[in-house]
């Protein structure tokens, strides 16, 4: 390459995959990776979910990263399946929770598989919306909404920003959601609110919310 070719940025999937190759299997080394089901999630499992979604019923976490959060679904007893873009990711998953292995898969959300269309009653979406840069987001909603099955529930968490605080350009990922631009996202890729995204205080980061919302299709 000549020294005036410019070098093209990587993509989110390409930038992805590398901080997990580079890990070598040190998931200390993957900065967003936290060693637990989500916080998030586990609250609203435990206190919301039987009263909106089926026991075994069929669920999807997209974004899955190293599958804690497949697995604690699993261990609840729900058909669950992971995905994430990055293959060492889903590899990685696999070994570190070898009784649900078969349960992750390599898929792009950006493009995911005709099979999966309208498959899942429960769709779990934990800081992957966040790792899309604002101008793809909405491809990213679109196809959250097209796994869902009628009435399916979606359950999105992701790295926050105040309503009020002006829009990110920052450089990302992450790129952080207002409650707003969750809820408009997700709502004009044809999903109803059922619990109108807002903002959470992370526990020791007072400088940091996140933003969770759950919406019903259909
Ligand atoms: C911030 S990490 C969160 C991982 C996991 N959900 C967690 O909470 O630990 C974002 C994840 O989304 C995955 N990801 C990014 N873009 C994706 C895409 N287009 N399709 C599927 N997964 C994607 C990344 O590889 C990464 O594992």
């Amino acid at each position: 390459m000549s020294d005036t070719e410019a070098v093209r940025p990587l993509t989110v999937a390409e930038y992805c995959e590398r901080v997990y190759a580079q890990a070598q299997g040190d998931p200390d080394r993957i900065p967003w990776h936290h060693g637990h089901t989500d916080d998030v999630l586990l609250n609203w499992l435990n206190r919301d979910a039987p009263r909106l979604v089926r026991p075994g019923c069929r669920a999807v976490v997209v974004g899955c990263g190293l599958g804690d959060d497949v697995a604690e679904l699993d261990a609840r007893g729900f058909d669950v399946l992971g995905f994430d873009v990055s293959g060492t990711a889903v590899h990685w998953a696999g070994l570190r929770h070898p009784r649900c292995a078969q349960r992750f898969i390599r898929a792009d959300l950006l493009d995911p598989p005709a099979r999966m269309t309208g498959r899942f009653d429960l769709v779990i979406e934990v800081s992957t919306l966040q790792s899309l840069p604002p101008e793809i987001r909405s491809i990213g909603a679109a196809n959250i909404a097209r796994l869902t099955a009628t009435r399916g529930i979606v359950l999105s968490v992701d790295c926050g920003r105040l309503n009020e605080e002006p829009g990110d350009n920052a450089e990302g990922p992450p790129w952080p959601l207002s409650a707003s631009e969750l809820e408009s996202l997700l709502t004009t890729a044809g999903l109803g609110c059922l619990c109108r995204p807002q903002a959470l205080p992370v526990p020791g980061e007072p400088d940091h919310v996140r933003v969770m919302g759950v919406f019903v299709k259909g």
